[in-house]
């Protein structure tokens, strides 16, 4: 099992460094490689373009978007705490409380299903849709807002050749995500031949995630996600469970189940699930190792691998080698 699958996952990483290495760099081929991850693909009618996503840079900071201008949508989604908000569970804009806990940002344009059940099956149906309900937002109403301000008006003018409008707004913040890919980790260094990027208890943890831990089974490298929907246990005896993909594909196996996020960064994006319910980054990795709690619909992937408190802290070690620090700066807003 542990060699198979680290055979494997060499073999996948060869081809992205082979990858990453005939496309790197927009700015040109000879600069240093700023990631480790393959380029994102963006739909036939959102090419990604340097002005879009920085327009999207700005609309993803802007309250004026939201129902009482107060909240954007970085309020919920924080560069500093790897694009959550450090809260178990957020209020929306109109005050609610939210049910599911705010996912990170990191990686986000390489899924293929959005939400923690994956209901959006685009990231621009999924910004819409988040627009209108965390941000309590009339798109429409919204948009006016935005066209009232002669200097948006301009920059629309060139990005689309129109005015803003929800259609525009959801495109450029959705190109601007599909950046949001994570930069180089000590990790990646390390692996880039850099032997002294990360300490060996990392070295021994990515070696229990590989193999004797069965974490990559799917928390699978590069992006540390298989981007499929387990159910790890977490709503086991709570009096009215969240169904999660179940409600969304109306098959009970998948009841409870929910995607699997990324691991890049996930250090400083604490706390954890679906539900907020991991505090710590320690509880969080001691909850998978034991196999999870008893959920008749759980996984049989995820199983009690017996970690001893080292092994534990090693896998602690590694999983914070994966944080990223790309480069942000908040852009002025008009
Ligand atoms: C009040 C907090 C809050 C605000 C504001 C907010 N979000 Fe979110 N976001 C969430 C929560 C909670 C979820 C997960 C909901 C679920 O899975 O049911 C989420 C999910 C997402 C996802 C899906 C990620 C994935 O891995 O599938 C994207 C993309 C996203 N938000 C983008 C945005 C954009 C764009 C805005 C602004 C228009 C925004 N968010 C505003 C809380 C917020
Ligand atoms: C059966 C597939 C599976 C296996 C095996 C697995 N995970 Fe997960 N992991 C998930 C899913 C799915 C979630 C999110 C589930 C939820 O919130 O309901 C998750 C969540 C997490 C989180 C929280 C991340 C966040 O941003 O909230 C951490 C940390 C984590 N896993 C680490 C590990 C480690 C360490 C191992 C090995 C000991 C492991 N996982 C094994 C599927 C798996």
């Amino acid at each position: 099992m542990r060699i198979t699958l680290g055979v494997l996952v060499l073999g996948a990483m060869l081809a992205l460094v082979a990858a990453c290495a005939s496309t790197q760099g927009s700015s040109g081929s000879a600069g240093p490689r700023l990631s480790q991850l393959p380029p994102v693909s963006s739909p036939a009618d959102n090419p990604t373009t340097p002005d879009k996503v920085a327009l999207g840079a700005k609309l993803w900071i802007e309250p004026r978007l939201s129902g009482s201008g107060k909240m954007a949508c970085t309020g919920c989604h924080v560069r500093e705490k790897g694009w959550t908000d450090g809260l178990a569970l957020s209020r929306r804009d109109n005050g609610d409380l939210n049910t599911r806990h705010s996912p990170t940002m990191y990686n986000v344009g390489y899924a293929t299903t959005f939400y923690w059940d994956g209901r959006a099956a685009t990231l621009e149906a999924q910004v819409l849709a988040a627009w209108r309900a965390q941000m309590s937002a009339d798109p429409a109403k919204a948009s006016a807002a935005i066209a009232a301000v002669p200097a948006y008006a301009a920059e629309f003018q060139k990005v689309f050749g129109g005015p803003p409008t929800p259609d525009t707004i959801v495109k450029a913040l959705s190109a601007y995500l599909r950046t949001k890919v994570s930069g180089l980790s000590p990790w990646d260094r390390y692996e880039m031949g850099d032997k002294s990027a990360v300490s060996a208890d990392a070295r021994a943890g990515f070696d229990l995630f590989m193999g004797k831990g069965r974490c990559a089974v799917c928390h699978t490298p590069p992006v540390y996600t298989d981007f499929n929907f387990h159910n790890i246990g977490l709503e086991a005896g709570k009096p009215k469970p969240d169904l999660g993909r179940g409600a969304v594909t109306k098959n009970a196996q998948d009841n409870a189940a929910f995607k699997t996020p990324t691991l890049r960064s996930v250090a400083i994006s604490g706390p954890y699930f679906h539900d907020g319910s991991g505090a710590t980054l320690e509880r969080a990795v001691r909850y998978m190792a034991s196999g999870g709690a008893n959920d008749p619909n759980k996984s049989p992937m995820l199983v009690d691998t017996k970690l001893n408190d080292r092994e534990i802290a090693q896998l602690i070690a590694f999983l914070s080698a994966l944080t990223s620090d790309e480069r942000y700066a908040p852009p002025a807003l008009p």
